[in-house]
Formats: structure tokens, sequence, C-alpha cells
């Protein structure tokens, strides 16, 4: 595990911003995961600006959304499609026929799940996962005590993640679903790089219970601690509970410097 410590928001994105185009730079037809919420939105504003600036294309990316409502239209502005296309697709040349979602159909949630497993195999598995956390430690919509081998299914969401992510249905007529279809853990975990982003202080202890605390499913990030491939890109504000910060500070620096070397 890589943890990498900068200032602050800014600083987190133009980071993960690096990694997202040397992803699409080696590889134009990569398979992205992306995830949702208030951390990855400068981000996405950073890929759009790369793209209006013809730095990088969408052209052949291929998308696999963590997440989706159950029962929720896909242009209502509290769903992740429409996030997703508010905050980034819609400013880029991605195909739409390379963006997928679960398929939160009532009707489909029996199937939805392994067809969407499929697909995710059939284009050749995840290249870059980009993820968030949330305050209680929840990758995708894995709440709490998800099996930490679980597939894409449904699951009920805790009235602590309601609240935190009420926002987008505040004064519109639909409620906020209280189920999502999300990838599983297991699902997660055989993305061959991961990139998992915090920033502030309501993230400080959940940062330091998934960096340094025992793998458990209470706390579901902590599971990438398995993982051979996985940067935490936090600010210092989210750093601010880990006992080794120090350490990882120095091993950063001393990566710099190598680089450094290495160009000269
Ligand atoms: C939601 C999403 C997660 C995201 C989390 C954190 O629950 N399903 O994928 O990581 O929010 O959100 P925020 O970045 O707003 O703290």
């Amino acid at each position: 595990m890589e943890i990498i410590i900068l200032k602050d928001h800014e600083q987190v994105s133009r980071y993960a911003f690096n990694i997202v185009s040397e992803t699409l730079k080696k590889k134009r037809n990569a398979v992205l995961g992306m995830s949702t919420g208030k951390t990855p939105l400068r981000l996405y504003e950073l890929m759009a600006n790369a793209y209006k600036k013809r730095k990088i294309s969408f052209k052949d990316v291929i998308t696999f959304n963590l997440d989706e409502y159950i029962g929720i239209d896909g242009k209502h502005i509290g769903s992740y499609r429409s996030y997703m296309n508010k905050n980034l697709f819609l400013h880029t040349d991605i195909n739409p026929k390379n963006i997928f979602f679960p398929d939160n159909n009532i009707k489909h949630l029996c199937s939805s799940g392994n067809e969407y497993e499929k697909k995710i195999k059939q284009k050749g598995g995840i290249d870059l996962q980009i993820l968030g956390i949330g305050e209680n430690g929840h990758i995708g919509y894995n709440e709490p005590i998800s099996s930490l081998s679980s597939r894409t299914r449904v699951k009920m969401l805790t009235s602590a993640t309601m609240v935190l992510n009420k926002y987008p249905f505040k004064g519109t007529k639909i409620k906020q679903p209280r189920f999502a279809m999300t990838m599983g853990i297991g699902t997660i975990m055989e993305a061959k790089k991961i990139i998992i982003l915090a920033t502030g202080s309501n993230k400080e202890d959940i940062v330091a219970k998934a960096i340094e605390g025992p793998v458990t499913a209470m706390h579901p990030a902590s599971v990438l601690q398995f993982h051979n491939n996985v940067k935490f890109i936090i600010d210092e504000a989210a750093a601010k509970k880990l006992k080794l910060k120090d350490y990882y500070k120095e091993i950063q620096k001393y990566q710099k410097d190598i680089l450094k070397k290495h160009k000269r």
C-alpha cells in the first residue's frame, strides 16, 4: 500500500489526475472504475479540462460506475448516472456505448449483479479503479459488515450514509432510495490498480482505521491492505490521525529524490 499525503484537496485531485492521464496515455481503451460523491468532483473537472485542451481523449475509454440507487431514473439529478453525465461524461468525447452502470431496474435485480460482473470481465477487467471512502469506511456502497469477498448486488444503506448523501435529493419530488446496486468488495479487489481519495477532517478517523487498523468488514476500505497495487491519496486533514504519518512522508520524499536523480 502506498500512502501519499498532500497539502489539500486540490493537490490530491491533481495527483489523481496525473495517474488517470498516464493510464489513458498508456492504454487508450483503458477500463476505468468510477466513483461518485464530493471527493472526485475536482478530479473529474481536471479530466474534462484536459479533454477540452485535447491533452487526453476518452474516445475509446470504457467506464464502470461503482454503484447506482435502485429504481431511480438515470435522468433524475439524484442518480449517479446523472452525476457522471453532469460532472464528466458530457464534457468529453466518451462513447455512450462504453459507459456502464449496474442495471437498477427493480425487475432485474436478481440478474443485474451477475450481468455487471460478466460485462466487466468481457471488457478485460478494470485497469484503474477510482475510489472514495464513506465516513463509515464504505467503498462503493459496501456498508459495514459487507462480505469482504462480495460481488455486485443490492445493499441497504445505513441511516448515517443516507443522511450524508441526501443533498442531491433536496427540493426534488423523488425520495432518496434506501437501496443501491453496488460492485462488491471482491469485484473492486480485482481491479488491476486502485486509487482511493480522501480529504477533509471528517475523514481523519476512518482513514486511520482503513490504513493502520485491522482488516475488518466493519471498515470495508481496510480490505485494500490486501491489494498489491493501491495508493491512498489523502490531504493533511484526512491524514491527521495516522500514527506513521512521518514515515509515509519520508517514503514519499525518498521516491521523489530518486525520480529527480533519474531525470538528471
Ligand atoms: C457515496 C458513494 C461512494 C463515495 C462516498 C463518499 O457513498 N457511493 O462511492 O466514496 O459517497 O462521498 P464523499 O466523497 O462525498 O465523502
